[in-house]
């Protein structure tokens, strides 16, 4: 059935379609020049084309342009900001995303070694940008050198030298790799590190884990021989000894004015304790592989995780291996040879201890002390009455040396100690012997004057640098009483107090006479000519702490855990604490 539409109505609807036509009409006019161009010439269409194209590819390119140049901008403050080592990132960001990331101390360690590594290959690496050391407010002399500043990192960051130049671009004068042992070995089973994170501290029972001697002496020549290449004198045999015979004008070991390099050595764990003979073999393998390419050579007989290592600090065993050590590194087939150091442990503390060391290290020679290991023992937490997380109270039983702010009380109190028993110089029965050791240095000297080999093109650089070193480097080169020259940092009004406390108890410090200050309000007072040196580490974090370190008669602050906690900004930090603290002090005074 169809349905019929009235009349009327029809011609309603169709009066409004037209109607509706004619109100659409505007529209289609509106449309109408895109269907005109779409309808002329293919010239004119062309061209309205490329106008169009043109206007996109204009604003596209701006778009573009804008987006580009804000990505370069990103990246670069990107790059300018993650790379410097005041970036709070480090710190706040970084370290408890380690953490957060690797359950495992030692996996994070690895990662964070392996991190710097890769970074430093790319240009990539954090670095004090700001020339933080360049006023020479912090400067001190130390073996004969300069040094920038008076922070360095301790023994066991960088076992096997993988990063020591990483390590020096966060700001550090001394940089200390290995414990090395001559021949490689594991250490002991996994896991052998523990954080204590309420502590900001660590127990670790690594055992010396080492690639070895090799090893790390090709990772050091190779180091020595890029260094020689970017100088200009080649990638050889012959290049590499000019380096190391100071061609540079450079440390053989650090390869940069004002750091050093120390290369640590010990023994392997399989080597017998009860053959003393075979222990020195092993330092001396050591030394013979290493030496060459430190500035100072660590003697470390104080590890608490190697059975029976620190047996041999007693006073007649000490002698022999450190004897056997400074004979080896007098051999260095190397103008200046490396001063020697021992690490001694922080829980041999007993005077009649601690005399045995320093009198072993005045027979045998050796140049200084580094003061301390991590401890056997379990310091109390901090703030005092805190009490660890159950976790962390487990970690506690662990077997291992601990390390951490708590140690700090006790490594000023052992330098202190140190500084006095030291600054009684060797023991009567001693003397002739330490004469015939100013014989053997005398003949060393009489070694380093003989001319260098090298080729004749690079003897104008040679003699240029050794116009230097008779300025200021080589200690063994100087002449015989005017070695290890050592000036301290002391705060004006501390100055005082450091001359007040080492007056009842030290000889040396008494002979100090204070030049005059310098404007910074720095005094600097210099020690007897045959002053041993001291390097510090354990609990040191901050600048107040380093220097109360150094006006306990150390030369060096150095810094482990504190690094592990703070991040790649921790050694920029401590000095820019120490500016303050000197200047805070001065501009009081
Ligand atoms: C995980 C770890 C590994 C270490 N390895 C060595 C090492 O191989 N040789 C060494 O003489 N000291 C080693 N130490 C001790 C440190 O060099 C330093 O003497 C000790 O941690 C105290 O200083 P700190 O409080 O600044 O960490 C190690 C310490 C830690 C925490």
């Amino acid at each position: 059935m169809s349905t019929r539409v009235p009349l009327r109505v029809w011609t309603s609807i169709r009066s409004s379609t037209v109607s509706s036509r004619a109100h659409f009409r505007p529209q289609f006019q509106l449309r109408k020049p895109i269907v005109h161009v779409r309808a002329t010439p293919s010239r004119n269409a062309s061209t309205a084309q490329t106008v169009a194209a043109d206007g996109r590819s204009v604003g596209t390119r701006l778009k573009n342009l804008f987006y580009g140049t804000t990505l370069v901008l990103a990246l670069s403050f990107t790059y300018l900001y993650v790379t410097d080592t005041r970036a709070s990132i480090h710190r706040y960001l970084l370290v408890p995303l380690l953490r957060l990331t690797h359950a495992d101390a030692e996996d994070a360690h690895h990662f964070g070694t392996s991190a710097l590594k890769a970074l430093y290959s790319f240009g990539l690496h954090p670095r004090e940008r700001s020339r933080p050391d360049e006023a020479g407010e912090l400067s001190v002399e130390v073996f004969g050198h300069t040094l920038d500043n008076p922070v360095g990192t301790s023994g066991g960051i960088d076992k096997d030298a993988d990063i020591p130049s990483p390590l020096f671009a966060l700001g550090a004068a001394v940089v200390e790799v290995g414990g090395v042992t001559p021949h490689p070995q594991e250490g002991n089973p996994k896991p052998r590190v523990w954080r204590l994170p309420s502590q900001n501290a660590l127990i670790n029972r690594y055992g010396l884990n080492s690639e070895g001697a090799e090893h790390v002496a090709m990772q050091l020549r190779q180091r020595v021989r890029e260094f020689a290449y970017h100088k200009g004198y080649g990638i050889t045999a012959e290049a590499e000894q000019m380096v190391l015979d100071g061609a540079a004008g450079v440390p053989p070991g650090s390869l940069m004015e004002g750091r050093l390099l120390a290369v640590q050595v010990s023994k392997n764990k399989t080597t017998p304790d009860g053959d003393i003979a075979a222990v020195k073999r092993d330092f001396v393998t050591c030394v013979e592989h290493l030496a060459r390419y430190a500035d100072v050579i660590t003697v470390n007989v104080s590890s608490p995780n190697t059975p029976g290592l620190r047996q041999f600090q007693k006073v007649g065993p000490l002698t022999e291996i450190l004897s056997d050590v400074v004979d080896a590194a007098r051999k260095t087939e190397r103008r200046a040879k490396p001063a020697v150091m021992v690490k001694v442990s922080p829980d041999e503390d007993s005077d009649e201890q601690i005399s045995g060391i320093c009198e072993a290290v005045w027979e045998s020679g050796v140049d200084g002390v580094i003061v301390g290991n991590t401890t056997k023992t379990r310091p109390d937490a901090l703030p005092a009455g805190f009490n660890m997380p159950p976790k962390e109270a487990q970690i506690l039983l662990e077997q291992g040396g601990y390390s951490g702010p708590q140690m700090f009380e006790r490594t000023l109190g052992l330098v202190k100690k140190y500084r006095r028993l030291l600054d009684q110089g060797p023991k009567e029965s001693s003397q002739p012997k330490k004469e015939k050791k100013q014989e053997a240095r005398k003949t060393d000297i009489a070694r380093n004057d003989e001319p260098v080999r090298s080729s004749p093109g690079k003897l104008e650089a040679i003699a240029e640098s050794e116009k230097r070193d008779a300025q200021r480097l080589k200690p063994l080169n100087n002449g015989d009483d005017n070695l290890n020259k050592q000036p301290l940092i002391r705060l004006p009004e501390q100055s005082s107090l450091t001359a007040a406390s080492s007056s009842s108890s030290s000889s040396s410090s008494s002979t100090a006479t204070p030049t005059p200050s310098k404007p910074s309000g720095i005094q600097v007072g210099q020690s007897d000519s045959s002053q041993k040196v001291i390097f510090a580490t354990g609990g040191i974090t901050n600048g107040q702490q380093a220097l109360a370190i150094l006006n306990a008669g150390a030369s060096v602050a150095m810094v482990y855990t504190a690094l592990i906690y703070g991040g790649v900004g921790t050694i920029t930090r401590i000095k820019e604490e120490m500016r303050d603290e000197i200047k805070g002090k001065s501009s009081k005074a």
